[in-house]
């Protein structure tokens, strides 16, 4: 039977245990740390589980923890390892301990939007990278996309100098480090769940994310304004473990990989949108969002970019090159 807990689930079935499942019925675990609504992650996630709660009924029960209330994500891979959790979708940036060809998506402007996301990931190169790390422990199963990374900080954000000393939290990944370092910045990883306290009391000064993200966590309260950069992604991979994936009998692993497969197609082909609604949420609210001119915008190409030399022998010139093609 079903389990979707809401973000203010009570304390007690925090710990998941029978929180609605019934017995001898597979638990699936899904721990994942954004808000549910209005969030590309929070509502497939959402959706995954109510349709195998629904048509799975019996065999597998899904229960959803959302907003970081069982795993920060630099926990929930271990977790995993652990049998703890059954299911996760981190940022691709969070798979820096287990592969590094991933990197490629954190690079500044690498990709021009979110549909040239998808097309790198439906290549053969980027289906391959779903095994990359089973030597590791981990199966990828599906990538989902949230959207474009913009910019907020505590001051002003139009021209990169802007940007110099202040201090970013970044999600824990060289790249993004590297990234805030060529702007003059500095660079501070720290969990999703800790940085509107951060931002609020000016342990940093500003940040990158998505839209809806920005929307979700409240971020656009406790910052000066957010510029519309669109400089990077935010993009997931829905990762399990091998053990758990090779205990499923073959039906079960079939039918639940089928009906993934169909939610990550469904909710993928709306992951724009659902972020061009937070932004205009950010907006109604009072939020302050910057747009740049094209050249504003190309001086922060020109001073990001360079980051692309660093990271090359991680991610291969020909993926590099695959990228651009795609955007082209
Ligand atoms: C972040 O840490 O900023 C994001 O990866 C959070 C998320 O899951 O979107």
């Amino acid at each position: 039977s079903a389990a979707v807990l809401a973000m203010a689930a009570p304390m007690a079935m925090a710990d998941g245990h029978g929180a609605g499942c019934d017995d001898g019925e597979i638990v699936v675990k899904f721990s994942h740390v954004t808000n549910t609504d209005r969030h590309p992650k929070g509502i497939a996630a959402s959706l995954l589980a109510e349709r195998v709660n629904t048509e799975m009924d019996g065999t597998m029960c899904m229960e959803v923890f959302p907003s970081s209330q069982l795993y920060n994500d630099d926990q929930v891979l271990e977790a995993m390892l652990q049998g703890d959790v059954q299911l996760a979708a981190p940022s691709l940036s969070k798979f820096e301990a287990f592969t590094k060809q991933f990197r490629i998506f954190d690079l500044p402007f690498m990709f021009a939007n979110i549909d040239a996301v998808d097309a790198f990931q439906a290549s053969e190169t980027g289906q391959a990278m779903k095994d990359s790390m089973q030597r590791r422990g981990l199966q990828g199963l599906a990538f989902w996309h949230n959207g474009m990374k913009q910019f907020s900080a505590n001051v002003p954000l139009v021209d990169p100098s802007d940007a110099d000393g202040l201090k970013f939290r970044v999600q824990n990944s060289d790249v993004l480090v590297a990234q805030m370092s060529a702007l003059g910045a500095s660079p501070q990883p720290m969990a999703f769940s800790e940085v509107y306290g951060a931002l609020q009391t000016g342990v940093v000064d500003g940040q990158e994310n998505t839209w809806s993200n920005i929307f979700g966590q409240k971020f656009f309260e406790v910052q000066d304004g957010v510029t519309e950069t669109n400089h990077g992604i935010i993009d997931y991979l829905v990762v399990t473990s091998t053990d758990f994936l090779d205990g499923l009998d073959p039906e079960v692993r079939e039918q639940f990989l089928t009906i993934l497969d169909e939610v990550t197609a469904t909710r993928n082909g709306e992951a724009f949108a659902v972020n061009e609604e937070a932004k205009q949420a950010i907006i109604d609210a009072g939020g302050e969002v910057r747009q740049l001119t094209a050249e504003q915008r190309a001086a922060w190409v020109d001073a990001m970019k360079p980051v692309w030399d660093q990271f090359v022998g991680d991610v291969g010139q020909e993926n590099i090159d695959a990228a651009q093609a795609i955007n082209a």
